[in-house]
């Protein structure tokens, strides 16, 4: 039944414009999309950015790839077509999920990849259209991406077109303001049934978490929760936290003004902001000293340690860690008034000094 669906003629195309007008169309009886705080930039770029995906970028890369295929391995062409459809399906889907659990984490950790993925955590609320915004080279370089051009070459279309039409209705699903999870952490007695939901495929919440601005936020981990369709890979490496709630705050700590031209076209287009990462001249400060700072903290606050020494905040964090491996140290503060707090990043007892500074 299922295949012969996936028989017809772009039918994964008709079904990913089915899913967003459905998260669109909702969002906007709810009245999400009337008290939206979108900038005419934001909504070029995603826009613009979703029809350039669908249209020159995919269609692009399959056609490299078959180009490369018929030149070099004309043999291949079709070769799995007479497998099973689920083994297909399976090793489609998972391999496709895992590829892009790695690219979106290594984009977190590498400053060049960061600056590719950093408009899509720019966005300062979510919404189904959130879920394309990245600039154009971001996508190029996307391995899942190709992987799906080369599973076409062998002949697995019907589980790319499975595989997408499942994909973009949990990846928008998450990315969409209407969380569908919310009733399940509501009602005590649905609590069991999302707990295994979670466990699956990323959730609303799971994934805000992931968008949100600050760890100060305990709804938000902006250094974890990369999953894409299932959240396997983050509770596998490490990175998953799952939530019960949403954050208060999207987006970047530090705001920059940056033009939507930037932000898509970057490195080819460059801001003029002199602040922001995607500035010609822009370079993270090291802002390292062997001295301790004293600092005034108040009883049962909670802070955020910067442990990357990047922050111009310092001993506090202001997001500069972004396109690094390291994320910021929260803690509460035991009691009220002044207290050593590490800057030489290299203490045993972090946030705290233990004069490790004064055998370097
Ligand atoms: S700026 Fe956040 S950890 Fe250094």
């Amino acid at each position: 039944m299922i295949e012969e669906i996936l028989n017809i003629e772009n039918i994964d195309i008709y079904f990913v414009i089915g899913i967003i007008l459905f998260f669109g169309i909702l969002e906007s009886i709810s009245g999400f999309l009337k008290n939206s705080n979108r900038k005419k930039g934001d909504w070029i770029q995603e826009i613009m950015s979703f029809f350039v995906l669908g249209n020159l970028v995919k269609p692009l890369i399959v056609f490299l790839i078959f180009k490369a295929g018929d030149l070099y391995f004309p043999e291949y062409r079709s070769s799995l077509g007479s497998y099973s459809f689920i083994i297909l399906f399976l090793s489609y889907i998972l391999i496709d999920d895992l590829l892009q659990y790695w690219y979106h984490r290594t984009a977190h950790e590498t400053p060049f990849l960061w600056k590719l993925h950093r408009p899509h955590h720019q966005a300062e609320e979510m919404g189904y259209f959130v879920s394309y915004r990245n600039a154009l080279l971001y996508y190029l370089l996307m391995p899942n991406i190709w992987w799906v051009a080369l599973v076409l070459f062998l002949g697995g279309a019907k589980a790319v077109a499975l595989g997408l039409i499942l994909k973009q209705f949990v990846i928008i699903g998450s990315h969409s303001r209407l969380k569908w999870d919310k009733p399940f952490y509501e009602y005590a007695v649905l609590h069991p049934i999302i707990k295994v939901i979670e466990r699956i495929i990323i959730t609303p919440a799971f994934h805000h978490s992931h968008h949100g601005t600050s760890r100060l936020d305990s709804a938000s981990e902006p250094n974890g929760n990369f999953g894409n369709m299932f959240s396997l890979w983050d509770q596998l490496f490490g990175t998953a936290t799952f939530q019960n709630s949403y954050p208060k705050e999207y987006g970047l700590q530090q705001k920059t003004n940056d033009p939507w031209t930037a932000s898509y076209f970057y490195p080819f287009v460059k801001s003029p902001d002199p602040k922001s990462e995607w500035n010609s001249g822009f370079k993270k400060t090291d802002t390292l000293s062997l001295e301790a700072l004293s600092v005034s903290l108040t009883k049962g606050e909670n802070y955020l340690w910067c442990a990357c020494g990047m922050s111009t905040k310092q001993p506090f964090c202001d997001g500069s860690h972004h396109g690094s491996k390291f994320k910021p140290q929260k803690f509460t503060a035991k009691r009220t008034g002044e207290v050593k707090l590490c800057n030489c990043k290299k203490s045993n007892q972090t946030p705290f000094c233990d004069d490790t500074h004064l055998t370097l």
